[in-house]
């Protein structure tokens, strides 16, 4: 790499970082991978230890499925680079643990990541999700059922939105009236996160969400019903697989992947459509290819931008670059899901494309827990809105459709259509 090469770099890494590529970091994305599968970033929490961007997919692969030579967890390194702690530091030391500050699946290694894993794994298996198939289908009708005589709605607040929170909570058993609450902190926490951001705010909305969730666990031990909380609790009441800080953080991860991300697939799902007129016809004409859109749409820009950062635990090397062991990397998914060297015409939203793979559910062990239930639920979301509004059409400007940044799942903060 020259020296301007390791300007473009940082610069990269500083447009990515600050959401100015926001609306479209595809360009910036290809630049970066024309100089390289891995290549070098400021550290973007600040600290002193070298960064890496993985840019291409067979890399990516390599970091996220070899959880010997990079781990989720750096305190098992060392304390130096841990992002997570410097949230926690800021957060009241009394206050209950969230999946972020406590100890949930997405950051820990073997054995304890598939001892967690497995206590809800079966709840989250293809067969169980097509069983639901039924209610997800009925609240999508329900929710369109509201606005279809006014001919107009904003398609992230009237849909994309209540459609994956009401599924997730009614599977987890989270009361109706705490919903919108809810809502509140996980997008301001999905704002939050991102790495560099480290927002006074953040730390505050941890807590609360901390201490609902605990409030939570509280209430359903009194009163057990037929949901996910309740088998969780039992499982903790029994003895030695999980305990209550692995309970309070995998309840709060659940509620907070289970919907966030899946929202963000449905929004930016259909503005993607709205911008390529001519797929979005197809679609409509033959509904059967739903299926194969949401994966072109998962692929072409699903919503996490980056997996959650890896640690090197040794000195390593990837693709000719030397990784030292504590140095953080960060597989970008949607670059990866651009690559070149595994798709043709990848820049193309082709939603009859034939694909081996994608990396928007992540890869590996800690591959997304939650994606045979999204998957349901964008099938099930993009036939009915297709199905019963098929002249959907943007109504504002499309240079004001406003984007919320953030790492973990990027989204829309509004989509006004007409139908
Ligand atoms: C389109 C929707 C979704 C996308 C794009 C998505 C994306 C991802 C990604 C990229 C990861 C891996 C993160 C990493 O390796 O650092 C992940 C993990 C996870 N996701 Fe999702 N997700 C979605 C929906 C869901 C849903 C509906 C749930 C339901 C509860 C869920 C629960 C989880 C959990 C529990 C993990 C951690 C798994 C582990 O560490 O073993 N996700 N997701």
């Amino acid at each position: 790499m020259n020296p301007s090469d390791h300007s473009i770099s940082e610069q990269g890494a500083f447009n990515l970082f600050s959401e100015e590529s926001v609306k479209n970091p595809f360009p910036l994305f290809a630049q970066m991978r024309a100089m390289g599968s891995v290549i070098p970033i400021p550290n973007p929490m600040g600290g002193t230890g070298q960064a890496w961007m993985i840019l291409r997919m067979e890399e990516a692969m390599q970091v996220l499925k070899d959880h010997a030579r990079f781990t989720v967890d750096p305190t098992t390194i060392d304390g130096n680079n841990d992002i997570r702690a410097g949230l926690a530091d800021k957060a009241d030391p009394s206050a209950p643990p969230t999946f972020f500050t406590g100890k949930s699946m997405l950051f820990v290694d073997e054995p304890d990541h598939r001892r967690l894993r497995v206590l809800v794994s079966k709840a989250f298996t293809p067969k169980f999700m097509e069983g639901l198939r039924p209610r997800v289908q009925e609240i999508a009708d329900e929710l369109l059922d509201r606005v279809q005589a006014r001919g107009e709605m904003d398609i992230v607040k009237d849909y994309a939105y209540p459609l994956p929170i009401n599924v997730i909570s009614e599977m987890l058993g989270v009361p109706q009236a705490d919903r919108e609450q809810i809502h509140v902190w996980s997008g301001a926490l999905a704002r939050g996160l991102g790495f560099g951001k480290q927002e006074p705010e953040v730390a505050e909305h941890l807590r609360a969400f901390g201490m609902y969730t605990a409030k939570l666990v509280a209430d359903k031990r009194q009163h057990p019903a037929d949901d996910l909380i309740s088998q969780l609790i039992a499982i903790e009441e029994e003895g030695d697989r999980l305990n209550e800080e692995e309970l309070i953080s995998m309840i709060s991860l659940l509620i907070f992947a289970g919907h966030e991300t899946t929202s963000n697939l449905i929004a930016t799902g259909t503005l993607m459509l709205l911008d390529h007129p001519e797929q979005l016809e197809r679609l409509t004409k033959d509904l059967s290819l739903v299926p194969s859109a949401v994966e072109e749409l998962l692929r072409f820009n699903g919503p996490a931008t980056a997996s959650g950062p890896r640690f090197a635990t040794e000195d390593t090397e990837l693709a000719g670059q030397r990784i030292k062991k504590g140095d953080m990397v960060i597989p970008l998914l949607k670059s990866a899901n651009r690559d070149e060297h595994q798709f043709s015409q990848p820049e193309e939203l082709d939603i009859t494309r034939t694909m081996n793979r994608h990396l928007a559910f992540g890869y590996g062990i800690h591959m997304c827990l939650g994606a045979p239930l999204a998957r349901v639920e964008a099938d099930v979301a993009f036939t009915t809105l297709l199905r019963r509004m098929p002249n959907l059409r943007l109504s504002i400007p499309r240079d004001n459709v406003a984007w919320h940044f953030a790492l973990s799942s990027q989204g829309l903060a509004s989509l006004p259509v007409t139908f």
